[in-house]
């Protein structure tokens, strides 16, 4: 099959990586790309949040799958106009992209389906989110209700904080603290049936031990070995299939990758978020243990037909990403600065940088975007994935720039769920 890759970060290459050494796929295409993903995928000057430039770069190059990476292209419907022209497309209509689109929306499928989640407030004036805070108390979660890049969330013990947070945004919804560590499990769905994916963890704050603001994703791994084993299982039956019953009841099926994002509080797995792609850098790991087909699993997926292929099959290895970040990130980024070291970190064995932020100037790969890159190694365990991880990163640098040393370092991963500032 031929595949097209729509979007330009981590997630886009991890995912051109895997098709490009998958035997069922001939062609990758990525649109628009960036200089990683060009090395194994021919590139396409198209904005990838156009839906009907999509669409029709996808007829003219006569693909078979389009898999949309970010979350901006399906809230603007990217996936229908695909679907329009004919075209199997891996990634939620832009109804169904609502789940991630407003926080609000998902709470209430998730109040309709019965998931198992934090209690919320939505608020829209400062007088509510005072009394939510209230009700809610510390340590005080208070989180945009818009699209925010994974930035509009704020976990913190001191009030004030919370509600100069809730002034910058426009709606808000105050939530419950979740206490326990973060898992992230992606499921494959076809808008009635599913397939989980093996968990993940991603480390989110911007410094060691899990101090400082919230980013994107500085590192992850997978497997999680003190996970409870039956743990996807347990996440399908309560929280995927209610919910791909829910979507399916509103008349807006549930095509994709629901992600969700998840604590394991003494009381059992909580939802902390859904999002309607993959997470980035968690998808990364679980993707370079991936030892069945993804084309085939997503494309199945994409057609409604995920009963057709088998539950996906991962090696008995472990996976560790760990993020290079440009100076200033999360708050800003630096651009233009030379990056060095590259292809001889992508060289070694066991080893992929994968490319996030990145550019090609005049005098070779420079810095573009807050995460620049990530050095992706497996290993037979954890440890020893992440000795290869480290150790590749070693050879990379750029001025400015930022990496956290003690990614999958915990195995027993209770480090960032209960972490807060103030
Ligand atoms: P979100 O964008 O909803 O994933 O939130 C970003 C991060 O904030 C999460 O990964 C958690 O670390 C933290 N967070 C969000 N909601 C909660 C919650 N209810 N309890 C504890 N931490 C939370
Ligand atoms: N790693 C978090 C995300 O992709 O949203």
């Amino acid at each position: 099959m031929r595949a097209l890759v729509v979007g330009t970060g981590g997630r886009e290459h991890a995912l051109a990586l895997a098709l490009s050494r998958d035997p069922a796929v001939t062609e990758v295409h990525a649109a628009p790309g960036n200089p990683g993903i060009g090395a194994v995928a021919a590139l396409h000057e198209v904005d990838p949040a156009d839906p009907a430039a999509v669409a029709a770069l996808a007829t003219r190059l006569e693909v078979d799958l389009v898999v949309v990476g970010p979350e901006a292209p399906l809230v603007a419907g990217v996936a229908d106009a695909v679907t329009d022209a004919g075209i199997a497309c891996f990634g939620p209509s832009r109804a169904a992209a609502r789940l991630e689109g407003s926080k609000a929306f998902a709470k209430e499928v998730m109040a309709a389906a019965g998931v198992p989640t934090a209690r919320s407030w939505v608020c829209s004036t400062p007088a509510e989110v005072g009394e939510a805070l209230d009700l809610a108390g510390a340590p005080y979660v208070v989180k945009d209700d818009a699209l925010a890049a994974g930035k509009g969330v704020v976990v913190t013990t001191d009030r004030d904080e919370a509600l100069a947070h809730a002034a910058t945004c426009g709606t808000v919804v105050v939530e419950e603290f979740l206490d326990g560590p973060e898992v992230s499990l992606f499921a494959i769905c076809d808008g009635t049936s599913t397939h989980p994916l093996q968990p993940a963890q991603d480390f989110k704050r911007i410094h060691d031990g899990g101090r400082g603001p919230n980013t994107g994703g500085m590192g992850s791994y997978s497997p999680l070995p003190w996970a409870p084993p039956d743990l996807a299982e347990v996440v399908v039956a309560t929280v995927v299939q209610p919910t791909l019953d829910e979507m399916a009841r509103r008349a807006t099926p549930f095509r994709g990758c629901l992600y969700v994002g998840l604590a394991l509080t003494a009381a059992g797995p909580r939802v902390i978020e859904f999002n309607v792609r993959f997470g980035d850098p968690d998808v990364q790991p679980v993707l370079a243990l991936l030892d069945s087909s993804l084309g085939e699993l997503l494309l199945a997926a994409a057609e409604g037909r995920l009963g057709d292929v088998d539950a996906p099959r991962f090696r008995d290895e472990a996976a560790v990403s760990v993020v290079l970040a440009s100076a200033g990130y999360p708050e800003s980024s630096s651009k233009g600065d030379p990056v060095t070291g590259v292809e001889a970190a992508d060289a070694r064995a066991d080893v992929d940088v994968v490319h996030a932020g990145t550019a090609l100037g005049p005098d070779g790969l420079v810095t573009a975007g807050g995460r620049v890159l990530a050095v992706r190694a497996t290993g037979a365990d954890v440890a020893a994935a992440r000795a290869a991880a480290y150790a590749a990163a070693e050879e990379i640098s750029f001025p400015g720039m930022q990496r956290r040393s003690d990614i999958a370092a915990e195995p027993l991963g209770v480090v960032e769920g209960a972490s807060v500032t103030g």
